[in-house]
């Protein structure tokens, strides 16, 4: 059987000549959250990256399986196709291009007929129903002048257009931001369904308030080195990364 689940198998991963990911498995189950966690510098965006087909990340080994196709033999763009999306690969300011016009464009990209105007325009508002965005932002031009906020509002919304299966969300540059995160976190809990999985990968704990995984793992140094369940979060939050790393050292 194909499995419907993103599973990530024994990878290993440099940048520039360094060693970044040691031997990293995971499985992302659709229909879930999964949290994935680790101090600063722990290869949390490297993933992300690598998963996105980033040119700059070399995969030494493993392999990458998503609905029957290793997904490391895929272009960024038949990636999407497949139904990953990943929350930082699209651009920072488009001058003179609307939000609805993005959206359009980027949801017929993954498409293999592009979606006639009136049935775009009828997914975009009830979208936008769903995740309480003003009519007027939609006419806005993409990320001009947008607030830290405006720019987690997008990004949601075009999860929510393009109704990927697995969406990878790297939340690293929103880590100070308490309304960035509320956003993500509603527009996560507000879109979650049977038929998609999510990985929110921070190293802010409090993002944990805001959105309840079902499952936790924590990266250290390239590795996962403990997975479980909400608790784990608390866990975490109650005595910090320190022990862990500890532990990983003396694993290595
Ligand atoms: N493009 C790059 N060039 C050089 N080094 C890199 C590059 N990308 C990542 N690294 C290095 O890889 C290591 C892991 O970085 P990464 O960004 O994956 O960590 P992270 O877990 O996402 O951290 P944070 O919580 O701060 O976002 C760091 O030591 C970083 O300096
Ligand atoms: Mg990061």
């Amino acid at each position: 059987m194909i499995s419907e689940d993103l599973v990530i198998k024994d990878l290993h991963v440099s940048v520039e000549g360094q060693k970044i990911l040691n031997g990293i498995d995971l499985t992302i189950r659709k229909g879930e959250v999964s949290a994935l966690m680790g101090p600063n510098g722990s290869g949390k965006s490297t993933l992300a990256y690598t998963l996105m087909g980033h040119p700059k990340y070399t995969v030494n080994s493993g392999e990458v399986w998503f609905k029957g196709k290793n997904v490391l033999e895929l272009g960024p763009d038949e990636r999407a196709k497949l139904g990953l999306f990943l929350s930082f690969q699209y651009p920072q300011e488009i001058p003179g291009v609307s939000v609805s016009n993005f959206l359009r464009t980027a949801l017929n990209a993954v498409k293999s007929q592009p979606m006639p105007i009136p049935e775009f325009v009828k997914l975009l508002k009830e979208k936008m129903r769903l995740l309480k965005v003003d009519d007027k932002f939609a006419r806005r031009y993409l990320n001009e002048g947008f607030s830290g906020g405006e720019k987690k509002k997008a990004e949601i919304l075009q999860m929510a257009v393009l109704q990927p299966e697995m969406a990878i969300l790297d939340e690293t540059d929103s880590g100070l931001d308490i309304d960035s995160l509320r956003i993500v976190a509603e527009g996560v809990n507000n879109l979650l369904n049977p038929g998609m999985g999510v990985l929110v990968i921070t190293h802010y704990q409090r993002l944990l308030n805001y959105i309840k995984p079902d499952k936790v793992h924590v990266m250290i140094k390239g590795r996962i080195v403990r997975s479980g369940g909400k608790e784990l979060a608390h866990e975490l939050e109650s005595m910090g990364y320190e022990k862990m790393v500890k532990e990983a050292d003396v694993r290595a």
